[in-house]
């Protein structure tokens, strides 16, 4: 590069580049009450894969999404991305849409202009079509795909004896010979601002849906000889969008399946992957092995050689090393420590948190409690609002009852200490260190550490009452 004592500006350095996302449609085809844009998938709102890949393109500040229909939600959906919204408050198609935004966007060198509803969109495929734009000095620039069925899609119409586009066609105008063009508008674009916005005006709504389309600019611009080019994506279904429910779902599965394979190749096994639902954000170590039909969801981390077994549904929660999850089992905010065993259909809410080798086991519910170092609740019990040392025996059918119908209460198990089978704990109490609790006693005093607690009247024995009935019964009948 020749050196220059001039300093640049800015613009001949770096062109200034914004990001429009349009996301103010309603999304009429999914008959839904809830805005297109913030069906999920992948487990995430469409329009926040959109945002997370504009993000790595350009600052949030830099970033405008174009809201409207119900415009709070999607906005409070996505504020903490930092990004800017401009209110389109009617919706009058996408080409008014970019009017609207004409005096936050008109101080920028180039628009990209993407979709809210097409979330496959990768920042490499944003960045190849701003570069391509750049390079050809073009006025706009398209994205097109080549797809087996472009039924939906506007077409793109090129020039005969060069590589530029004369027009996009939309579906519902296209005559039958541009019906056969397999070319079609992504939907993404970007625009030199100046052009844009000196010819945005003479958009007309001369169509069946009476909406500006953004799309007639690639025929206002070409008409004026301004250069409009487009460059085909290497992957065709960075294209796709939700506007439908089966059009959603299949954004899905290959959002689920992409998730899936990223972390095979991070060395996790998943066994049928394809029955596996994983969100974006979950980690998982190397060696642990997924079983069919498991959902793990939302932030959670599941350390190194685990088994997640069949029908566990695991929510937020941060699983340690060599931990066995046994199948039906669902867990949501809950610290599990490794080497730990959990279920089978054991119920972990917010706020459990299992320590290093502990078990809890076949219908067990847990609550906001802390279950010390190898200690063990394994079949049919509820703890709620408990701490539990370590090394401590829970027998099946223990209770705790935090509850007294306006406050909870909290129950808590000294270290060593051993509760016999189906023990009531009325809370607030305590059961001290190494002591042991007789199996069906209702505890509601404190249990000092070492000592036997028995809370139940004492059992008293009939000798030869069975075999006097069966006598009374039998002479009754002669
Ligand atoms: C659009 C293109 C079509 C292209 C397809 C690719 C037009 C006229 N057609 O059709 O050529 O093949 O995308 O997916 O542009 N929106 C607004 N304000 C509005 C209207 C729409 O913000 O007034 C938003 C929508 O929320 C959506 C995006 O713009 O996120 C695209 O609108 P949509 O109605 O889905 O356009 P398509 O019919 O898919
Ligand atoms: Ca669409």
């Amino acid at each position: 590069m020749p050196k220059s004592n001039k300093p640049s500006s800015p613009s001949a350095a770096q062109p200034r580049t914004a990001i429009a996302i349009m996301a103010a449609g309603k999304g009429t085809r999914l008959k839904s009450k809830h805005p297109k844009v913030l069906h999920e998938a992948g487990g995430k709102p469409l329009l926040a894969h959109v945002i997370a890949a504009a993000l790595r393109v350009v600052p949030a500040k830099d970033i405008y999404a174009i809201i409207g229909h119900e415009a709070d939600r999607v906005r409070q959906a996505v504020s903490q991305t930092g990004i800017v919204f401009v209110l389109q408050r009617e919706q009058r198609g996408t080409g008014h849409a970019l009017m609207v935004a004409r005096d936050v966007l008109a101080s920028y060198d180039h628009v990209i202009v993407l979709s809210g509803d097409a979330p496959l969109i990768t920042p490499e495929t944003i960045e190849k079509l701003r570069d391509f734009h750049l390079a050809k000095k073009a006025a706009m620039t398209l994205l097109t795909a080549e797809l087996q069925n472009p039924t939906g899609y506007g077409r793109v119409v090129r020039k005969k004896s060069s590589d530029e586009v004369q027009a996009i066609v939309e579906e519902k105008a296209v005559d039958p010979a541009q019906r056969k063009i397999r070319e079609i508008n992504s939907g993404f674009y970007t625009f030199a601002t100046k052009s844009l916005f000196g010819h945005i005006d003479e958009l007309k709504t001369d169509n069946p849906h009476r909406e500006y389309y953004l799309t007639d600019m690639a025929g206002i611009l070409s008409k004026t000889k301004e250069k409009v080019v487009a460059v085909r994506t290497d992957d065709a279904s960075e294209v796709l969008g939700g506007n439908t429910r089966a059009e959603l779902v299949d954004l899905d599965v290959r959002l689920r399946m992409a998730k899936c394979q990223q972390l095979m190749v991070e060395g996790v096994t998943i066994f049928y992957p394809q029955t596996c639902v994983i969100d974006n954000d979950v980690e998982i170590g190397a060696d642990t092995i997924i079983e069919p039909f498991v959902q793990i969801l939302g932030k959670t981390h599941i350390g190194a050689d685990c088994r997640i077994r069949s029908y566990s549904v695991i929510n937020d929660s941060e699983i340690g090393d060599g931990v066995t999850v046994r199948p039906g089992t669902i867990m949501d905010g809950a610290r599990i420590g490794s080497g730990a065993v959990i279920g089978p259909y054991s119920h972990l809410r917010p706020g459990s948190d299992i320590g290093e080798g502990g078990h809890v086991g076949n219908f067990v519910e847990t609550k906001k409690i802390k279950l010390g170092k190898g200690s063990k609740a394994n079949h049919l019990t509820y703890l709620g609002d408990a701490e539990i040392g370590e090394g401590v025996n829970v027998g099946a059918g223990t209770i705790t009852c935090n509850y007294d119908g306006v406050h909870k209460h909290k129950t808590i198990i000294e270290d060593g200490a051993f509760i016999g089978s189906h023990a009531t704990l009325v809370a607030p109490v305590r059961v001290g260190k190494e002591a042991y609790v007789a199996a069906a006693s209702c505890i509601t005093d404190e249990v000092p550490a070492n000592s036997l607690a028995l809370g139940r009247s004492r059992q008293i024995v009939k000798e030869g009452w069975a075999r006097q009935r069966r006598n009374a019964a039998a002479k009754q009948n002669r």
